[in-house]
C-alpha cells in the first residue's frame, strides 16, 4: 500500500522528467521536502530512473547536502522568567510557536543573566537579547 510520502514522491520525480540528469534535482527536492533522502526515497528514485539503489545512495552519500535521516529541530531557548515577561516576552510566544512550525523547537528557559536587556532567548551558546516579534521570527527563519 502506498502513501502519500510515495505519492508525493512521484510528483517530484515528474516534476523533473523532461530534464538531462534528473537526479540531483530530485534529490534536492527530496531533501527539502522530507529533511532527508531515506532508504524507501532511495529505492522509488532508483525504480524511476533506472538506476540502481546503490548508484542513487552513493550519490546521496557522496554530498553533505543530503541526510539519510532528518536533523534534529534547533532549538531556541526562550526565556520566560518574571524580567523578560516584565518586558513583554508573553505577547511573542504565539508568533514565535506558529514561525517556528515543525522546524525549530521552541524551549523554555528561565533567566539567561541578561535581565535588563530582555525579552531574551539563546541559540546554541549565543544569547539574543531585545527581541521583539519581528526579530524573534527572523532569527526562527534563520536556523529553520
Ligand atoms: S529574566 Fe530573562 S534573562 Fe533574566
Amino acid at each position: 500500500m502506498r502513501d502519500a510520502k510515495a505519492d508525493r514522491l512521484d510528483e517530484i520525480i515528474a516534476s523533473h522528467s523532461r530534464r538531462e540528469g534528473p537526479l540531483l534535482p530530485i534529490l534536492h527536492d527530496v531533501q527539502a521536502e522530507f529533511g532527508c533522502v531515506d532508504e524507501a526515497s532511495k529505492r522509488q528514485i532508483a525504480l524511476a530512473l533506472n538506476l540502481s539503489r546503490a548508484e542513487v545512495h552513493g550519490v546521496v552519500s557522496f554530498y553533505h547536502d543530503f541526510t539519510a535521516e532528518p536533523k534534529a529541530a534547533p532549538v531556541l531557548k526562550l526565556c520566560r522568567a518574571e524580567s523578560c515577561k516584565a518586558r513583554g516576552v508573553e505577547a511573542l510566544v504565539d508568533g514565535a510557536v506558529a514561525a517556528a512550525s515543525e522546524r525549530v523547537k521552541i524551549e523554555t528557559i528561565y533567566c539567561l543573566g541578561l535581565c535588563s536587556v530582555g525579552p531574551n532567548a539563546m541559540i546554541g551558546n549565543a544569547v539574543h537579547a531585545r527581541l521583539d516579534a519581528p526579530k524573534l521570527e527572523k532569527l526562527i527563519r534563520e536556523i529553520a
